[in-house]
């Protein structure tokens, strides 16, 4: 008994630590990237579960500013961008081995994914053996070059940009890649108090320049293992798993999220419970993250493709979401249900 108290009361502290640090996590971020703070929380929930994150946005809407604003603000962590183009190598993404004439031997030279926070930009434009090479060193956190197996650095976090506008000449990823990322967001364009406020901040240079650490590396693994010791209801549990099932039902779509969305849903759920400060997660949290986290995994049929380009996609998976909230309604409201 005193022990099962002392495991309670210790897991609550742990919430709370990890509760303050992803304050200062974010608050430290918003410094340099105004009025998105739900957009920061939902990349820092990826980062808490040890995910990736697809941003399908406009130019110009500080994903660039925001990969730097995560990496600087751990302490000693390091950032790292690529550009993604038709003829960019798999071995510039991972590294490769060259000869060194002095030792008369092969040497390791690491590429840029080897680093704490990496960028990648308008990943639909690198070719698919490139893009492959990329989402598996995501996924795997590691790197195969000439049978030599390396980790990357730890924490390691990956943003993909895709750019909406331009399809013309690119490579999208194909659906089983896509399952591969945590989850997909957009930061879009700022209102108009935060945009006057982005100029005011950038007279004199970008406040990205004066951005000190606030986290450590430590902390962060610890925020990592606090996702574990948030509480999921029982009721919410299976609904989750409803709402999943439920992608699959819908009529739109040809093949609906995996299990892999399920185990995604309700591991995002958790951390984004812990970054609003809270040690349980509410049927809310859940409702806010079943696009973000499912969006990206469906594959729609193509009289819904064809349907969701004429109302715009943002409707459409708003009229989606809609559909799967009333086949699987969240748990909250079955009292009020008549039995059926
Ligand atoms: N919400 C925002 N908060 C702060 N700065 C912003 C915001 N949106 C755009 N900016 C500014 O716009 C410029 C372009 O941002 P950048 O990160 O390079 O865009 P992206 O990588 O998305 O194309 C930067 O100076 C950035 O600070
Ligand atoms: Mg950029």
């Amino acid at each position: 008994m005193a022990e099962v108290e002392v495991e309670r009361r210790s897991g609550a502290a742990r919430l709370q630590d990890a509760g303050a640090l992803a304050d200062r996590f974010v608050d430290n971020i918003e410094t340099v990237v105004h009025g998105k703070r739900p957009e920061i929380q939902l990349v820092l929930a990826a980062l808490a579960c040890g995910g990736h994150v697809l941003f399908e946005d406009v130019p110009g809407t500080a994903k660039t500013v925001l990969a730097r604003a995560i990496a600087q603000s751990i302490e000693g962590a390091t950032p790292a961008r690529i550009q993604c183009t038709p003829d960019l190598q798999p071995t510039d993404v991972t590294g490769l081995s060259v000869f060194d004439q002095r030792v008369r031997d092969f040497e390791f030279r690491p590429g840029p994914i080897f680093a704490n926070v990496v960028l990648v930009d308008e990943v639909n434009r690198a070719m698919p053996k490139t893009q492959s090479a990329l989402l598996e060193a995501m996924a795997e956190r590691q790197v195969t070059v000439d049978g030599v197996t390396r980790q990357l650095p730890d924490p390691f976090l990956l943003l993909a940009t895709e750019n909406p506008i331009e399809h013309e000449g690119t490579f999208p990823l194909p659906e089983a890649q896509l399952d591969r990322f945590f989850l997909k967001t957009a930061l879009g364009y700022p209102g108009e108090e935060e945009e006057l406020r982005i100029i005011y901040d950038q007279r004199d240079g970008h406040p990205l320049k004066h951005l000190a650490p606030v986290v450590t590396v430590q902390e962060v693994q610890r925020l990592q293992d606090a996702v574990a010791d948030v509480y999921v209801d029982p009721l919410v549990g299976r609904w989750i798993v409803q709402l999943v099932r439920a992608t699959r039902e819908h009529e739109h779509v040809a093949i609906g999220a995996s299990v892999r969305g399920s185990l995604a849903l309700e591991r995002a759920v958790r951390a984004w419970a812990l970054l609003s400060g809270r040690d349980y997660v509410t049927p809310a949290d859940v409702e806010e993250l079943f696009l973000p986290v499912l969006g990206h995994r469906l594959v729609f049929t193509p009289s819904a493709l064809a349907e969701a380009r004429r109302l715009g996609w943002t409707q459409a998976l708003a009229d989606f979401r809609r559909d799967c909230l009333r086949i699987a309604p969240p748990p909250a409201l079955l009292d009020d249900e008549p039995l059926s």
